[in-house]
């Protein structure tokens, strides 16, 4: 069984956790989508690892990770992050495969995506600066460089042409001082040195691998409503983080995904600006905030932080197609008196329960809440059902009720331990048994 698992609300929703859960019931996890603007946090008996471009199965010594075409590759980045694994003593080794299709993140990217922030001052994405948009907006403009062009770095070699077109064309658009061409090829040269290695076909790779009966997992970055087209768009990321991107940013068939798991939190977070209808601001967002650790994994910047939204859930259950649910950060809603849950939204007088991704339309439509009980004892490191009190099992079996879909993974700690497979069919399917 292939199983993909993807964040189902405004990113960081704990996926490098549910990942990395599963990954040893999968021979490959592959990324196909986003880039070093995901940061996948994974804890290990205490140790913390957070992986942005490297799929979160490679903690596990069996799994073969791939990064697929749909990606866009910052090569100091990634160089970076296999750096940090190996001092963490984990080598990437032969597991890693990139794709000689996925687009590379040039130092101009992360410039002109700084100009084009400060151009649209007030109305500002809140982006994270790491060049993600521009690289994107070069591969739709077919002026983008893929991994594979940097095999022939030559100064008289096509790529050469085109590095040295767009270097141009960020020095017209900067002022100040001017980026060299040639040394912006020789540091690619220098990239494809260290990666070439672990360059391929992964399409084929992904086909030889479900020829070889290895069940694959495909790993998501950010989420349903970060996505360029069903995402609150302008605010959005420059990727489909919705389960089509599956398919184009690996070259698998729909046909290979058997199962999809969205992954949310007990509640709701946003980093950057856009519109997000369940928001606490004040002392009550500051709690969720500090007992959630809710600090972006990447940037650092602080989380915005509200109640659970059903209506935005629907949606990406409706979008995705989602199985089931893995909901995280279940025990971050420990010693709260009262839990409120966001069942529709009311705009103009009426009443809402579709999401409407238009964000002027979001930004003012009002959350309407059903409040439930808190619960009588703390959810923290259970890992059986049984463990959990009662209240928290009637919150879990709402927020089933209102998304449409089964939760059957609980995550109430960071930690890989802190979790509770359900016994549930769907999971039976998808990695056997669950125990
Ligand atoms: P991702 O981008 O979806 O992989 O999520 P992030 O790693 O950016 O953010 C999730 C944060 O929550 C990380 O710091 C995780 O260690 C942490 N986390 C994940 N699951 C749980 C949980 O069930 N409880 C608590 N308290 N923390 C969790
Ligand atoms: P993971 O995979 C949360 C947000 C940014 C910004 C918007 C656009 O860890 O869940 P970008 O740099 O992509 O152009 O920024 O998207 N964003 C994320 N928010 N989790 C992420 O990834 C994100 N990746 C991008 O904060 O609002
Ligand atoms: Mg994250």
């Amino acid at each position: 069984m292939n199983l993909a698992v993807l964040g189902a609300q405004w990113g960081d929703e704990g996926k490098g956790k549910i990942v990395d859960l599963l990954a040893p019931r999968f021979g490959v996890v592959a990324r196909y989508q986003g880039g070093h603007n995901a940061g996948h946090t994974v804890y290990v008996s205490g140790q913390k690892f957070v992986l942005h471009l490297i799929p979160s199965g490679i903690l596990h010594s069996g799994t073969t990770c791939i990064i697929g075409n749909g990606v866009v590759i910052d090569p100091n980045a990634l160089m970076t992050e296999i750096e940090m694994l190996a001092a963490l003593g984990i080598e990437v080794g032969q597991r890693l495969r990139i794709s000689d299709k996925a687009h590379v993140i040039m130092p101009y990217h992360r410039d002109l995506e700084l100009l084009a922030e400060a151009r649209r001052g007030e109305r500002k994405i809140g982006t994270t600066s790491r060049g993600i948009g521009p690289a994107y907006e070069d591969k739709i403009g077919r002026r983008g460089i893929r991994i594979g062009d940097l095999a022939d770095c030559s100064l008289t070699g096509p790529l050469a042409g085109v590095v040295k077109e767009n270097v141009a064309a960020r020095n017209r658009l900067i002022s100040g001082a001017e980026m060299d061409w040639q040394a912006v090829l020789g540091r690619l040269a220098a990239s494809w040195d260290r990666l070439q290695p672990w360059v391929t076909d992964v399409s084929l790779a992904l086909a030889e691998a479900r020829e070889a009966g290895r069940a694959i997992l495909f790993e998501g970055a950010q989420g349903a409503l970060l996505d360029i087209d069903h995402g609150t768009f302008p605010y959005v990321t420059s990727s489909n983080a919705t389960i089509g991107g599956v398919c184009t940013g690996l070259g698998v068939p729909p046909r290979a995904i058997d199962g999809v798991l969205g992954v949310v939190k007990a509640y709701t977070t946003r980093v950057g600006e856009g519109p997000l209808p369940t928001e606490l601001t004040g002392e009550a967002g500051e709690r969720l905030r500090e007992s959630g650790q809710e600090y972006g994994a990447s940037t650092g910047r602080p989380r915005r932080c509200g109640w659970f939204d059903a209506v935005a859930m629907r949606y990406a259950v409706r979008l995705n197609g989602l199985d089931a649910l893995a909901i995280s950060k279940l025990d971050v809603l420990d010693d709260l008196d009262e839990i409120c849950v966001c069942t529709a939204y009311r705009r103009e007088g009426k009443l809402l329960h579709d999401f409407p991704a238009d964000s002027g339309v979001l930004a003012s439509c009002e959350p309407v809440y059903e409040t439930l009980p808190g619960w009588s004892s703390p959810t923290q490191g259970a890992q059986r059902e049984t463990d959990l009190p009662s209240e928290a099992r009637a919150y879990v079996a709402r927020l089933e009720e209102l998304a449409g879909a089964p939760a059957v993974i609980l995550s109430t700690g960071s930690d890989r331990v802190d979790t509770i497979l359900r016994d549930h069919a769907i999971l039976e399917d998808w990695i056997g048994s669950s125990r």
